[in-house]
Parts: structure tokens; sequence; C-alpha cells
């Protein structure tokens, strides 16, 4: 991985690779992206979700990473090199940052998206030296909860439907 981050950096897990997103993932996130129970989840994907949107996605995030405020990993199955979701970080005041993250529907409970936030905590707070990264989730998003109580993650509170988790460089260490 590179420490200057001039390009975007690259994650391995055993069953995954973190990279940037490209305009060939672009079937793959429409195909999984569209889907009312990633967007009723996740703010910037609205639905449907079509090829437009996609590209306008990928200029979001280039931009964001140009600007180091957003860090938006494309989560790649290792053995099929397929396209299945996204983690990302979005930077808050330099030091902080809101954690993200959707997988594709077939691919759900397999523990994807509990290894891919595992590597962007460790990217977050390591390499980006972080101090603190949270996250929120609708109260009755439990897949979303366990994967934050997996990765140390602690629930802060709840204010309405929602639940705020965080975990600190301190903490995570
Ligand atoms: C939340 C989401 C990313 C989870 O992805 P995933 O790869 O399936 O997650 P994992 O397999 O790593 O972990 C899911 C855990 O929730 C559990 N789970 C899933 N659905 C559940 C349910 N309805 N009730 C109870 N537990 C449930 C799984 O058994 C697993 O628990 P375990 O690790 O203890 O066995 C995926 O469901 C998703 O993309 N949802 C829509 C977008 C979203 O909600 N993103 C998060 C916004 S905060």
């Amino acid at each position: 991985m590179t420490t200057t981050m001039e390009q975007f950096p690259e994650l391995n897990t055993d069953r995954l690779k973190l990279r940037k997103l490209v305009p060939e993932d672009i079937p793959a996130l429409v195909r999984y992206a569209d889907n009312r129970k990633i967007s009723d989840n996740i703010i910037n994907i609205p639905y449907p979700y079509r090829e437009p949107d996609a590209v306008f996605r990928i200029s979001y995030v280039v931009q964001g990473f140009r600007k180091k405020t957003l860090y938006v990993f494309a989560i790649i199955l290792k053995k099929s090199g397929e396209f299945i979701g996204e983690a990302s970080l979005h930077i808050e005041n330099g030091n902080k940052a809101q954690l993200g993250y959707w997988v594709g529907e077939p691919f759900w409970n397999k523990g994807i998206a509990t290894e891919a936030t595992k590597a962007i905590l460790k990217f977050g707070l390591e390499e980006l030296n972080l101090h603190e990264i949270y996250a929120t989730a609708h109260i009755r998003n439990i897949a979303s909860e366990k994967v934050l109580l997996h990765n140390g993650l602690k629930k802060e509170n709840v204010n309405g439907n929602v639940a705020l988790y965080r975990i600190t460089k301190q903490e995570y260490k």
C-alpha cells in the first residue's frame, strides 16, 4: 500500500480485495445496488438504481478521494474477481470518519461485510491515523449491528430509529 496516498489504496483480506471503483464495475454495481433493501439503508443510493447513477457515483468517489474526504472501496471477491459491494470511510474534521458498507444480496450472511469492515478499520485507524470511526444504522438493522459489534464498535446511543456505534483509536489498540 502506498503511504503517500497519491494512488487509491488497495486492501487485502482472505477472501476479498478492496480497491478503487472502476468503470468495469458498473454492470455489477447496478445489478446489486438496484435493490430496495440496499437503497433503504444507504443514503447515496437511489431506487431504482441505473447505469447513470453508477457513472455519477464513480466521479463522486474519485472527487472525494482527490479531496481526501471520502474513501469508497469496491469490495471484490478474490476467487471470481467480481464486484460485490462497497465499504467506505467519509472523513469529517480530518480525524473522524463515518463508516458505511453494503453487500449484494446474493452474498449476504457469509461474513463478507464483517471481513471488509475489519480491513477498513485497520486502514482508517492505522494508515489514516483517524482518532475515531463511527457508524449509524437503523435499530432494526440487526445484520449491520452484528458487523459493527463483531468489529469492536460499541453501541453509544439510540436516537429515534437510529443507533450510533463507535470505536476510538485507543479502544482499537
Ligand atoms: C448489513 C450488510 C452489509 C451485512 O452484510 P453481510 O456480508 O451479510 O454481513 P455478515 O455476513 O458479515 O454479518 C451479518 C451477521 O448478521 C446476521 N444476520 C443477518 N440477518 C439477520 C437477521 N435478520 N436477524 C439476525 N441476524 C441476522 C448474520 O447471521 C451475521 O451474524 P454472524 O456473523 O454472527 O453469523 C448487508 O445485509 C447489506 O448490505 N444490507 C443493506 C445495506 C446496509 O444495511 N448497510 C449498512 C448500513 S448501516
